[in-house]
């Protein structure tokens, strides 16, 4: 038997229908509310209202639980594969060892860019923002792949999905070395996926790069761990273009630009720059909290906090575990790590974060992490982008496939002048 729920406006009775999702999550189906009362809903950030059903990644804010298809993300912490979780996340369930090897091979296959971007490359100033490079460069596949516009069945998004997934990392790479004014390293089609960036970024000519597999485990789990977060502000905005029927490449472009924001994917950038304060002696832990707890100041304790998350963000916690192992490859201990250990120490202590339910995100620990592998501050959140493209791709898959599928058009609530008239320009 349906469950309802009782509105009662201005004396009248509407009964609304309510929805239950696989995991107990219910809510109030309000599709019709303004049709059958006039009224529509007010909630400007969306922290309250659903706009999806999907099947692809379940957060329990609660409890501090995380999934991809149902499988936890703890569960792929062993022998990390970022493409495995990549084809997983986009088509619905773990691939064979033919679908992943065929599924590699697209990648290897589509690693070069277009020789139009490369020298596209070459008048962009060298302290261009990567981020701005990067959605700049993954709209412009939408011209040198304009076979790809229109997606309208599986094999073509694979191969739009093999583009955008292999050359995000071939772009990365570029915009990186053109920061530094070092030579473009091609990509080798003998290395996998993130040994192959890594190479692409580290490697000079006549002396490559080798990365060892605890560093190409770790990248492989920085990125699983980035791959998707259902509705945050970046895939939802993926799904609101998307549902313009926007091409993929445009569509995860507008990601890129929604993940650059301090308050989202930016905040790892925020929180190593916090920490190197800290660690220069510009500023203690101790103000450190004392100026997030402060209202007349916009500073915030960036790593911390989450619109889901009421609990330790299960992504931090295996980032900050995989620090120590990496340290201990990489015979170099970060102070920055002892810096936010005493961080989170103070504010998890603090009635001001233990009230508000504030713990480490997934951005906390994670640029300490990338650090070590010796990626620059400033390519973390462009890292971040490279992780999230398969759940950019998926959340869009699921929009564009589905059959109820209608344009993304909020209401408002109209707080403007009422009717006024047009005062000519000399009468003003
Ligand atoms: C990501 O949505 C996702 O899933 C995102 C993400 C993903 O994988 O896609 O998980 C990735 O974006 C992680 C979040 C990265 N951002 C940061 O670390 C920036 C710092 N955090 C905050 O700006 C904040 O916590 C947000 C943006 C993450 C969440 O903002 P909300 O849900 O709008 O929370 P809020 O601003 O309403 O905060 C509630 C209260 C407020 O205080 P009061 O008005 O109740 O007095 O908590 C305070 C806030 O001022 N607060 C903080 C804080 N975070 C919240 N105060 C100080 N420092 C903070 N970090």
């Amino acid at each position: 038997m349906a469950q309802k729920a009782t509105l009662i406006v201005d004396g009248k009775q509407f009964e609304l229908s309510i929805l239950e999702g696989t995991e107990g999550e219910r809510a109030i189906d309000i599709s019709r509310l303004r049709e059958e009362t006039g009224l529509i809903t007010f909630d400007p950030s969306m922290a309250n209202t659903g706009v999806c059903r999907s099947e692809i990644t379940f957060v329990d804010g609660e409890n501090g639980i995380l999934r991809y298809r149902g499988i936890p993300i703890e569960e792929f912490t062993e022998r990390p594969n970022f493409i495995e979780v990549a084809w997983l996340l986009i088509f619905g369930r773990l691939p064979t060892r033919d679908e992943l090897t065929a599924f590699s091979e697209k990648l290897t296959e589509h690693e070069l860019l277009h020789e139009g971007i490369k020298h596209q490359f070459q008048h962009i100033p060298v302290d261009a923002p990567p981020m701005a490079i990067l959605s700049a460069t993954v709209s412009s596949l939408a011209y040198y792949h304009h076979q790809f516009l229109s997606v309208e069945d599986t094999e073509s998004l694979a191969e739009a999905a093999a583009r955008l997934i292999s050359k995000v990392r071939t772009i990365a790479a570029f915009a990186y070395r053109r920061s530094q004014g070092m030579p473009f390293i091609y990509p080798d089609p003998k290395l996998r996926y993130c040994a192959n960036f890594l190479h692409m970024m580290f490697s000079i000519p006549y002396r490559q790069y080798v990365v060892t597999p605890e560093i190409e485990d770790a990248l492989n789990l920085v990125f699983i761990l980035h791959a998707d977060h259902e509705q945050n502000c970046s895939s939802s905005v993926v799904r609101a273009v998307g549902s313009a029927r926007a091409n993929l490449f445009a569509s995860c472009a507008a990601g890129v630009s929604a993940l650059w924001g301090p308050l989202h994917g930016g905040a790892n950038v925020e929180v190593m720059q916090m920490l190197e304060r800290i660690h220069q002696g510009g500023l203690s832990p101790e103000q450190c909290l004392r100026d997030a707890k402060d209202k007349t100041n916009p500073f915030r304790l960036y790593g911390f906090g989450h619109r889901i998350y009421k609990n330790y963000d299960p992504r931090a916690k295996i980032l900050k575990q995989m620090c120590e192992k990496v340290f201990a490859q990489v015979k170099r201990h970060d102070p920055l790590l002892d810096i936010a250990r005493k961080l989170e120490e103070l504010a998890l202590a603090d009635p001001y974060f233990v009230e508000r339910r504030l713990y480490p995100n997934v951005d906390f620990y994670s640029g300490i992490l990338l650090r070590a592998m010796g990626i620059p501050t400033n390519m973390f959140t462009v890292c971040f982008a490279i992780g999230r493209l398969p759940g950019w791709i998926a959340q869009w898959k699921e929009q564009h496939e589905d059959p109820a599928g209608r344009i993304v058009r909020p209401r408002q609530l109209y707080v403007g002048p009422v009717k006024k008239h047009y005062v000519p320009l000399d009468e003003r």
